[in-house]
């Protein structure tokens, strides 16, 4: 049996065409079901549902053999237990820091508000610049409007989401997209099931970008 762990929302969405081309598709509608484990049209092969940010630890544990998660998550994740075969080339934005429109970064120690807590501290230590990062779950962008923090760390696909809120990207920290993990012993002991599907899944992104 190969599991493979699914993230959730869109990169699922962006995932389960890629899949279906190689001959992998859930037995039934994952966007209505309330299940989080599914048989799909191969015998040998189920799928997990998970949040992005568990995808490298079922994975990372060889409770998943192959996940699908974004950059993002595997950055902030450390990567341990996996290899990261194949770029995907779904879901594609960039991680960046943000802040309010027009205003300057002050200088000296700055405080910035992020759900990417290890990816923000390496940044700004790589830059060589002073910051206290606060943990947030979510809406990130109201974080900088109520003075919490004067810069955030977040994903930026259009950019509507900062202009709404009154925010302007400031620097690019990285490109991101999906990526299909394996677990390190999976991969030494399903070799000869698991190489295979690395390498459909490697053609049919090779067809998609050419
Ligand atoms: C992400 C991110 C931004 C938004 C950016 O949130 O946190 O809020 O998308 O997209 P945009 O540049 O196209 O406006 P997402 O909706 O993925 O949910 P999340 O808050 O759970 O990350």
């Amino acid at each position: 049996m190969i599991t493979i762990a699914l993230t959730k929302g869109r990169i699922l969405r962006e995932t389960l065409p890629l899949l279906a081309k190689i001959g992998i598709e859930p037995d039934e509608d994952i966007s209505t079901s309330r299940k989080l484990m599914f048989a799909t049209s191969r015998d040998d092969v189920r799928l997990l549902v998970l949040r992005g940010v568990d995808v490298p630890t079922y994975v990372q544990f060889g409770a998943a053999d192959l996940g699908v998660a974004g950059k993002d998550t595997l950055m902030e994740h450390g990567g341990n237990g996996y290899y990261e075969p194949l770029d995907l080339r779904i879901s594609r934005c960039r991680l960046m820091t943000a802040g309010i429109v027009g205003a300057r970064r002050p200088t000296g120690r700055i405080r910035v508000a992020t759900k990417y807590l290890n990816v923000a501290r390496r940044y700004y230590a790589e830059c060589g610049r002073q910051a206290d990062v606060i943990k947030l779950y979510g809406a990130m962008e109201l974080a900088p409007l109520v003075a919490l923090c004067d810069e955030i760390v977040d994903i930026v696909d259009t950019g509507n989401t900062l202009k709404a809120n009154g925010l302007a990207p400031r620097e690019a920290i990285a490109d991101i997209s999906s990526r299909l993990i394996v677990n390190k012993g999976a991969l030494k002991i399903k070799h000869a099931s698991i190489q295979p599907l690395i390498n459909q899944l490697s053609a049919v992104v090779q067809q998609g970008s050419g």
